[in-house]
């Protein structure tokens, strides 16, 4: 039994917010944004729009779901990958099986893995699929990063944007050669204060005193991060490649995590990926953390690039510091 992406989709707010836009806010501007990062614009959502993560899921599910022709009811449990949820509980999986109209009580999980979350959730996915467990599977990673996103902090507001994206999973066993062909999955915790929201959770509840020192917004120390993840990236790729008797020839397209132009660049260089069967679209929607990977695979899908039976590659990174690629037959 193998695991086929059945359909695909997506969904950004229609709110967008522009480099100069936040240049009138804090100290930047168009062009430093645009050498250091790629980042053109982003999307951002809001509350009153529906556009919670669940709410954004559900809009990129409905279109996974339709292109899969697969009814809300025939899934067997919603993987929500998710950084900041609607609730601490219950889990935004749950939600969105209510949004959807889920009636059959389907298993529902959020993951954290930061931007990683959506890449941990495929192989999670493709584990309970060919062993079994479940025959269909929606796999969400959705981000609603305008809400841990500090916009008087001009290191970390310019990077990030709210989306998502979603895939529709199922058990196959016709000879069309879909399939999970391999993924790896890392974490290296000794970085783990690099990227975090410090505020909000059990060791610090927010309270008033957590609003007078800025402590509910994330940080990070950006070139740590961007330094694990170039690494990363490029040594998951190449591990993947070689333990399967692969070369970057052998793949169709390379969708890395959309986070910044620069990280993109410098993996495809360090794997020798060419850049014109790179995907990227980060000029559009910023950093939108584990939506980033699905929402940018809907695209390329839509739009005729990726094809039935292309070899994929995917790789994040993202807090923890966590980091993981899959290798695929689409
Ligand atoms: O999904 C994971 C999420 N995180 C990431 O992907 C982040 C990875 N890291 C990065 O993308 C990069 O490190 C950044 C884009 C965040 C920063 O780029 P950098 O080339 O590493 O810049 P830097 O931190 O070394 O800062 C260079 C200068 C500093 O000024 P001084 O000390 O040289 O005077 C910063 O204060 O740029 C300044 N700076 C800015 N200037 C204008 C930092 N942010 C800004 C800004 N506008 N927005």
């Amino acid at each position: 039994m193998n695991t086929r992406i059945l359909g695909t989709g997506k969904y950004h707010p229609d709110n967008i917010v522009t480099n100069e836009e936040i240049s009138k806010r804090v100290d930047t501007s168009d062009e430093w944004i645009v050498q250091r990062t790629g980042i053109k614009e982003r999307r951002v959502g809001s509350v009153k729009n529906d556009e919670m993560p669940s709410g954004m899921a559900a809009r990129a599910a409905k279109i996974a779901l339709e292109q899969a022709g697969v009814k809300p009811d025939e899934i067997d449990m919603i993987l929500f990958s998710v950084t900041l949820p609607d609730y601490m509980f219950p889990n935004s999986a749950s939600v969105l099986q209510h949004k959807l109209g889920i009636k059959n009580k389907c298993a529902c999980l959020d993951i954290n893995a930061a931007c990683t979350g959506w890449v941990y959730g495929l192989t999670l996915a493709n584990s309970l699929i060919k062993t079994g467990v479940y025959k269909k599977i929606l796999l969400c990673g959705t981000e609603m990063a305008s809400g841990f996103n500090n916009w008087d902090d001009r290191a970390t507001c310019v990077l990030f944007g709210d989306g998502s994206g979603a895939v529709v999973l199922g058990a196959d066993d016709s000879e069309n050669g879909s399939q999970i062909i391999d993924s790896i999955l890392t974490s290296d915790s000794s970085k783990r204060e690099s990227l975090i929201l410090p505020a909000g959770g059990a060791i610090e509840p927010v309270r008033q005193k957590t609003l007078d020192e800025n402590r509910q917004w994330m940080s990070m120390d950006g070139q740590v991060v961007f330094k694990n993840a170039v690494k990363t990236m490029s040594s998951h790729c190449a591990t993947l490649l070689k333990r399967n008797n692969m070369t970057v020839d052998d793949v169709d397209w390379f969708i890395p995590h959309q986070a910044n132009l620069r990280i993109i660049e410098t993996t495809g260089q360090l794997l020798k990926f060419p850049a014109e069967k790179t995907i990227v679209n980060v000029e559009k929607y910023a950093n939108t953390s584990s939506a980033s990977i699905p929402a940018a695979l809907h695209e390329a899908v839509m739009d005729g690039r990726i094809k039935r039976g292309d070899t994929l590659l995917f790789a994040a990174f993202g807090a923890g510091l966590t980091s993981g690629a899959t290798l695929l037959k689409f």
